[in-house]
């Protein structure tokens, strides 16, 4: 399965979803989740992130290990978003930060 990691949260582009064959994306207020039982590990959704905040599960950056349970947790809560909108109204400055789980909204 793919995952959306750290560098997503506070910026939420949203290029992603509008690729995903099987409708797995999930979004909550200041990130997106995909949801592993969906994903069928197509590969489209990577390169959609302007700031490459999504991986294949088995390459996940080092220190980012939890975001698999992240997404999987989070995509059992959250409601399916299929259409893109506008990132966060401060997306570009919070792009790159290190460490956003701190601020992830639930
Ligand atoms: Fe959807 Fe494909 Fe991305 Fe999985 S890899 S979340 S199926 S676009
Ligand atoms: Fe997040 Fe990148 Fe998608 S910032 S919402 S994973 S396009």
């Amino acid at each position: 399965t793919f995952v959306v990691t750290d560098n997503c949260i506070k910026c939420k582009y949203t290029d992603c979803v509008e690729v995903c064959p099987v409708d797995a994306f999930h979004e909550g207020p200041n990130f997106l989740v995909i949801n592993p039982d969906e994903c069928i590990d197509c590969t489209l959704c990577e390169p959609e992130c302007p700031i490459n905040a999504i991986y294949p599960e088995d390459d996940v950056p080092a220190g980012q290990e939890q975001f698999v349970a992240i997404n999987a947790e989070l995509s059992r809560d959250w409601p399916v978003i299929t259409e893109r909108k506008d990132g966060l109204p401060d997306a570009k400055e919070w792009e790159g930060k290190p460490d956003k789980l701190k601020l992830l909204e639930r």
